[in-house]
């Protein structure tokens, strides 16, 4: 049975791992050598890089040669879905890697997710082995349920529509605590080294926590500075369970994924924040920096995507200062409660599902 640690306390966090690492960025020059990102430590003992590389929406092409870019920065950890279907390029990268021997498989950490489609007991097996053959690898470094919700099976297709043609074709039987057990099957066999949940609310975590034996590692829910999520973050940290932010930059690239569908979305303007400006004037830093440290330096893992190479290294380029306490308040007050992305829009229909987990929030 795993053991539990504790998030490292901020403070422990900083002289273990950022010192070292701003000597050595220092030494370096920051922007040749890829450097080690400092790591938190999971409630298995396991590590997770404190930043990770997203993958949603960016197309094969691109994101072959931007995870080259990637990890010749620095990142380790990448963050993946069966849902995204872009493993097998992540996969063709990643063997290229450890073949050149410029990476160990020991060094990566890397992260996939159950599809809606596949969200019954059955399907935690089926989906986690079509994960690890389009990566390319024996096992992955944590999977997680997607979603608390499921659509029915449909073949290959990811994303079934009801007879209406225009809403989700729901599997309305989700069972959890059944899933969950599964997905502890995993961990057995070996398949994957840590299991978590996302988009899961606080009620859905505590069916899963009162009915385990692997505690959840990690939830990964949308996180911003205008969406906290404080109640949900307190709740993790009371049961040692680690936080990933997804969208952790506002979700920019949302506005062209709507156009696509002829659709229109009303998106915060986080980079343009005016707090966030002054705070990023004091350190020389960009908006996009200061909100990613500010992540960090709560306890937070933030996982931003881009597949251009200056974002790239800027995103990464994040442990050389320290936010002061006043900051950290600044940026705390500006929470907002703005969610950002609605699965009953990118789903129709499946607001309806019993285990639809926004409802309570
Ligand atoms: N579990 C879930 O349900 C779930 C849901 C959504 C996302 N995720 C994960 O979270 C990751 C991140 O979320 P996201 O992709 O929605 O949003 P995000 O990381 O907040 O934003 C990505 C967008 O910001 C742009 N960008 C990146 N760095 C920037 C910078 N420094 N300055 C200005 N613009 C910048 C990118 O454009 P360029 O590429 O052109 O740089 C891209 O359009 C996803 O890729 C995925 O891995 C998980």
């Amino acid at each position: 049975m795993p053991t539990t640690h504790h998030l490292p306390e901020m403070k422990e966090f900083w002289i273990k791992f950022e010192l070292p690492f701003l000597i050595l960025s220092i030494l370096c020059g920051k922007q040749s050598i890829a450097l080690e990102i400092p790591n938190f430590i999971l409630n298995n003992g396991r590590r997770i890089p404190s930043i990770g590389f997203g993958t949603w929406m960016a197309k094969d092409q691109d994101l072959e040669i931007a995870l080259d870019e990637a990890l010749e920065a620095g990142y380790r950890y990448i963050d993946t879905a069966y849902l995204y279907e872009n493993e097998k390029v992540i996969g063709k990268v990643l063997k290229r890697w450890i073949a050149e021997k410029k990476l160990k498989r020991e060094d990566l950490f890397i992260l996939s997710k159950l599809p809606p489609s596949g969200n019954r007991p059955e399907g935690v097996s089926k989906y986690l082995k079509k994960s690890l053959e389009n990566l390319q690898l024996d096992y992955l470094d944590m999977y997680l349920i997607h979603v608390p919700f499921a659509f029915k099976e449909d073949g290959n297709n990811l994303y079934p529509l009801a007879p209406d043609n225009r809403s989700i074709d729901m599997d309305s039987t989700t069972d959890l605590r059944a899933i969950w057990q599964e997905m502890e099957q995993q961990v057995n066999a070996g398949l994957t080294k840590s299991i978590g949940l996302s988009n899961f609310n606080v009620t859905q975590i505590e069916r899963v926590l009162k009915n385990s034996w692997i505690k959840p590692s990690a939830l990964q829910i949308e996180l911003n500075l205008y969406l906290q999520q404080k109640k949900l973050v307190e709740f993790c940290k009371e049961n040692n369970i680690l936080v990933i932010a997804y969208s952790p930059l506002g979700s920019p690239g949302l506005r062209k994924f709507y156009e696509q569908f002829k659709e229109k979305i009303d998106l915060p303007d986080l980079l343009g924040d005016r707090t966030v400006k002054a705070i990023a004037d004091k350190y020389s830093k960009k908006t996009s920096q200061i909100i990613l440290r500010f992540y960090i330096q709560s306890g937070i893992v933030p996982i931003p995507k881009s597949i251009n190479p200056s974002r790239i290294r800027m995103n990464l380029d994040i442990f050389d200062f320290q936010l002061d306490d006043q900051d950290m308040g600044e940026l705390k007050s500006l929470d907002k409660n703005r969610r950002i992305l609605h699965f009953s829009d990118l789903f129709k229909g499946i607001q309806n599902h019993p285990e639809y987990p926004f409802k309570e929030q």
